[in-house]
This record gives structure tokens, sequence and C-alpha cells, in this order.
């Protein structure tokens, strides 16, 4: 499970909206997502059209429970949206959570707690921040492995954002955990030369702890909330949800390559290694020199790229392997029948890879390579096991 946090001091700069439409979008992409509501405000109920008066539990009651009699779990408070997005709406009461826990131990850690008990059946946590560095914000951070800071990108956005950073800085220092920082422009109005100022000054100040993803100002996000709707309802041809699973896509493709900066260089070089080495196992098993390449020189994409085999990205298995002479690779399997020509491999590249990414759910497929008509194991895949012809599946 991974846990963002929508974070900054500064009210109006784009949190609840940020918080609602980022979960509506990595529920698009299949991860089942939780919304946490950790503002007293209870903007995600009303930006979502969850009713308030019928609202009979909070995240506060959850939050308390380990420190009262009354005992409310997630399960009970928590309102489905759409199809695997669920919130856990707050209520004013939770404004009353850091007096009633002053000079308790661990009061910081009541969310960080719930969620490692009772979120496992999710894939990603968003909580939607109050504007204040309080115990809503920090139980927030606790609970993170993940932070996103919104930044208008207006007239006071730089002087805020320094000092945000700071805060979190601070915060960080005194949490244990890993947490991975970064930046998001949001409400961009690409027509004003400020906004376009405040951009540039971001990328060059925070360019490696930023997202590529920029949220535009666009109305329709605007109108989806006043509707009581996510934009993936409200209006999914907008800019809004374009640049919202641009977003998605991003963190989600964090998430294949690890999540933090330390994981994400070291799988690199794990990816890269065995690639070098099965450049060298390919060139004696296909008898024909691989293009060499230059492995200290590529680029993060080129270093995945150049990865071969089968992995599997939660319900989509993807295969790769090099065939530099094939005119046509194929992929027959126990999922396909066996059918010798109905699942195809694309060239991916001028490298000779060719690659497919097919829907499987977790489990154990046999399946062999169909190249320009002629069966062959998979070379790059070590779990193998003899078939009825003598050969290896
Ligand atoms: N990208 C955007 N385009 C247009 N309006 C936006 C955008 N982001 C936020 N808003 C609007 O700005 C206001 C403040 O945003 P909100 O998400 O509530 O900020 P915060 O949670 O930080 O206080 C809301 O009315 C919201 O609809
Ligand atoms: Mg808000």
């Amino acid at each position: 499970m991974q846990c963002i946090a929508v974070i900054n001091q500064k009210g109006g700069c784009g949190k609840t909206t940020v918080a609602m439409n980022l979960a509506a979008c990595l529920a698009v992409q299949n991860r089942r997502t939780l919304l946490v509501d950790m503002d007293p405000q209870s903007h995600c109920a009303v930006g979502l059209a969850v009713p308030e008066e019928q609202i009979e539990h909070t995240i506060y009651e959850v939050l308390i429970s380990a420190h009262s009699d009354a005992s409310v779990s997630l399960k009970n408070i928590v309102w489905q949206i759409a199809p695997g997005f669920d919130l856990a709406p707050a209520g004013i009461e939770l404004a009353a959570l850091e007096p009633q826990l002053a000079g308790q131990d661990h009061r910081e850690d009541c969310l960080r707690n719930v969620l490692a008990h009772e979120a496992n059946d999710y894939d990603y946590v968003v909580i939607d921040c109050p504007p204040s560095v309080g115990l809503l914000t920090f139980n927030s951070l606790r609970a993170a492995n993940e932070v996103v800071i919104p930044v208008e990108t207006g007239y006071f956005a730089l002087h805020g954002l320094s000092r945000q950073l700071e805060t979190i800085q601070v915060l960080k220092q005194q949490c244990q955990q890993e947490i991975t920082v970064k930046v998001l422009a949001s409400m961009y109005d690409v027509r004003t030369k400020l906004a376009r100022e405040v951009l540039s000054e971001l990328r060059k100040n925070y360019s490696a702890d930023m997202f590529k993803a920029i949220i535009n100002f666009n109305t329709k996000l605007k109108e989806a909330a006043s509707f009581g709707q996510p934009i993936t309802e409200y209006e999914p041809s907008s800019k809004g949800m374009k640049d919202f699973m641009a977003l998605a896509d991003e963190i989600l493709q964090n998430e294949t390559c690890g999540g933090t900066v330390e994981s994400v260089e070291s799988q690199l070089m794990a990816i890269s290694k065995s690639a070098i080495e099965l450049l060298a196992e390919s060139e004696i098993l296909i008898g024909s020199k691989a293009a060499p390449l230059e492995h200290a020189e590529m680029t993060i994409e080129e270093k995945i790229d150049s990865f071969y085999g089968v992995r599997q990205k939660r319900d989509l298995v993807h295969f790769a392997a090099l065939y530099p002479n094939a005119e046509r690779v194929c992929l027959a399997g126990d999922f396909n029948s066996w059918q010798p020509d109905s699942t195809q491999l694309n060239p991916a590249g001028d490298n000779g890879r060719w690659a497919v990414e097919i829907p499987l759910s977790q489990g154990d497929y046999r399946y062999r390579y169909v190249v320009d008509g002629r069966w062959q194991q998979d070379p790059y895949n070590e779990k193998t096991v003899e078939n009825e012809f003598g050969e290896y599946n």
C-alpha cells in the first residue's frame, strides 16, 4: 500500500482538488484507492457529493479509537464514490483531536496505525491535509511514504514554498520513515507571464523534486467539485482530466521503479546489470552479434527498455525478448490455447527487441515463443518445465 499525503500550509492552492482527482484517476487505473480527509472543513465530502447530514461516523472516531472506549473501524466509515474509490470523510470534530490527545504518547501515529492495520485492501491511500502545521498534518506525514506539495503558480507561491519545504524538512527529520517529497505546479495559467515565470523558477529550483505533470487552471475542475463529482465522471474529455491522468501515470511509473530515490537507483543498476548479462548470453544463444549497447550512457528509459524477460505489472504481464533477425514473433501458451499466431509481439525500438503486454492475473502459466514459425523456449526466463515433446516451456 502506497500512501500519498497532499500537503501545503497555504489554503486555496489546490490540495483538495489534487487529492480528490488524483485518487479518482488512480482508481480509473485499477488501483483500489482510499481518500482520507484530514481537514476538519471536510471539503472532500462536499466535492464528492457525500451528504454531510448523513455522515454518521468520521475519520475522527477511527483515529481516537485507540485512545477511547468506543471502537470505530475504518470500514465502518468509508463511502464508496466510484468503483475502487472510497472516501473516509472528515467532520468539524476532527479539530478537537489535537487538544484531546495533548500529552498522550504516540498521538502523531494514530493515522499510521489505522492504515497499517485496516487499509491493506487498498493499493493507494491519498490524504487531503488541512492548511496548517499541527497534529493532523503530522499524522498525515507519519503515515505517508510520498508527499505531494501543490504549488499555485501565482504571486506568493515561491515565498510560501520555501517556507513549506523548510517545515517538511523539519518534520521529515522527526519521521523515521523514508518519504519522497515532490512539488506539483497547480492552477497553472499558461497565458499569464507571471505563471510562466513562476513555473520556470520552480523547475530551476526543484527540477529533480518536481512532477513533470502540471495541473493547469481548468474551469471544469472547479465545476466538477461544485457538482460533487471527480473529473473522471464530470468531464473525462477535459484538459483537467488529462492533467490528472498524467500525474497518476507518473506516480504509477515511480511505483514500478520502486518509489524512493535510492531504490530506483539500485533497481536500475540491477536491471542494467541483468541486461548486460542477458545480452552477452543472447549473443551465444542466437548466434548473432546483438548491437552493443552503451549502458553507461543510457537514459533511465533506455535502461528499462533494454530489459528482457517476463514481468508482472499488476494485472498485466510484460513479455520482452531479443530476436534481431526475426520478422514475426508470437506468444503461444496455456492462456491463449497455444495458438501459434494469435498473440503477436511488437518490434520495440530498432535493437531487435520485441515486446507485448497482455492482461493476466497472477498465477503459473506455460508458454513458448513462435519466431518466424519456429517454436522456441524463452531464453530470458529461467523458470522452465519440460513439455511432452521433450522441449521446454
Ligand atoms: N487546477 C484548477 N483549476 C481551476 N480551479 C481550481 C484548480 N485547482 C483548484 N481550483 C479551485 O480553487 C479553489 C481552491 O482549491 P482547493 O483544492 O479547495 O484548495 P485547498 O484544498 O488547498 O484549500 C477551489 O474553488 C477549487 O475548485
Ligand atoms: Mg482543502
